[in-house]
């Protein structure tokens, strides 16, 4: 290679890792190790080993294969990832798995019973409050909760307790019918 003085420059040779790991006396950085973590995951136990970084959303579909929670911004700006943590509504990507143990988990696969729609599940049909169906399980667990918190009293209550849920489909008015209808809305 030619320096600006135009003459041949010498190339320093990198250190070799085990170099480094000599004159550090040190191992090479290594990963952080797995927890062990135990949750209840749609009514039922269920353990895993996870590093601390892991987000309950990951966990919930890399980990445990529910993959009806949906990964949409994940940064917690669209909602589609929502699950209910204790009853209440939560966003899994936000949230690190670990500071979750022994928490009840509700996904969208949690919801029916005996295999039998939700109420929810079944008002969004009746209403057709879909379309490409991506935020559709994070708008149903939230519709659940705030039927639940007693906060779908209005069309208005139930668009401002909702709002954090996006649709990029515009399906908005006829997920507020299907929770208006279920929740008695006037
Ligand atoms: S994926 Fe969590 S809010 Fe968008
Ligand atoms: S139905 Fe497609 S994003 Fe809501």
């Amino acid at each position: 290679m030619r320096g600006l003085s135009g003459l041949a420059q010498p190339v320093p040779a990198l250190p070799s890792e085990e170099s480094i790991v000599r004159s550090t006396g040190s191992s090479p950085a290594q990963p952080p190790s797995a927890i062990p973590l135990t949750l209840r995951l749609n009514g039922r136990e269920a353990a895993f080993a996870v590093e601390p970084e892991v987000t309950l959303l990951d966990l919930l579909r890399e980990r445990a294969g529910l993959t009806g929670t949906k990964k949409g911004c994940d940064r917690g700006q669209c909602g589609a990832c929502t699950v209910l943590v204790n009853g209440r509504r939560m966003l899994s990507c936000l949230a690190l798995a670990v500071a979750h143990a022994g928490d009840e988990i509700t996904t969208i696969e949690g919801l029916s019973q005996n295999g039998a729609l939700h109420a929810v599940q079944a008002a969004f049909v009746e209403h057709d409050a879909f379309q490409c169906g991506f935020c559709t399980s994070g708008q149903i667990l939230s519709a659940v909760a705030v039927i639940a918190e007693g906060r779908a009293q209005t069309e208005n209550e139930i668009r401002e307790a909702m709002s954090g849920n996006i649709c990029r489909c515009g399906a908005y008015a006829n997920i507020v019918a299907a929770v208006r209808a279920l929740a008695g809305a006037r």
